[in-house]
């Protein structure tokens, strides 16, 4: 079983205006596939979103942010993820938004990357419960060659 951090990024829930429905909906759609050992919301702030990330990295195996990808002034998600992050994996992003582009159009406005610090693999997605449902279904049969891969399996990639 992988480790994963979940962090929900959203200036209302952080003030307990709003109760998260993505965090508990990513700890559900991925219990046969690992266990979250984290799980924190914050409002959304850079600052508050770099460190988060920086302590979990190297400790869990994947970590999951909802939230904060949109075009709203307050959305920084990507911007501190990218900021952190040391490489890019452009693939994951593009996959999410095109897929999810067959359930609404409105797909197109997720700003989500996805990338790689300290063997840990970090991904945005959007805030809403049912986009993080969507999401992950989209990505989960990918999800554990790409962590062996950061890990530093040397095993080639057999075409399936
Ligand atoms: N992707 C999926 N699969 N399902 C959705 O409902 N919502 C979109 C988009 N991506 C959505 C989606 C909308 S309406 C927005 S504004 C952006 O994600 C950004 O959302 P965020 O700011 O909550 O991260």
């Amino acid at each position: 079983m992988i480790k994963i951090a979940v962090l929900t990024l959203s200036d209302k829930g952080a003030r307990g205006e709003r109760q998260d429905e993505s965090g508990p909906a990513i700890k559900t759609a991925l219990q046969d596939f690992g266990d979250v050992v984290n799980y924190d919301m914050l409002p959304d702030e850079m600052e508050l979103i770099k460190e988060k990330l920086i302590e979990y990295s190297g400790k869990v195996d994947l970590i999951i942010t909802t939230g904060g990808t949109g075009l709203s002034p307050r959305d920084v998600t990507p911007e501190a993820t990218l900021a952190v992050i040391e490489r890019q994996i452009p693939g994951i992003a593009e996959t999410m938004r095109n897929e999810s582009l067959k359930k609404t159009r409105r797909a197109m406005l997720s700003r989500a990357v996805a990338g790689v610090r300290g063997g840990t693999l970090i991904i945005n997605m959007p805030g809403s419960p049912a986009a993080v449902r969507e999401q992950l279904e989209i990505i989960a049969d990918v999800l554990p060659h790409a962590i062996e891969k950061i890990k530093g399996d040397p095993a080639d990639c057999a075409r399936t």
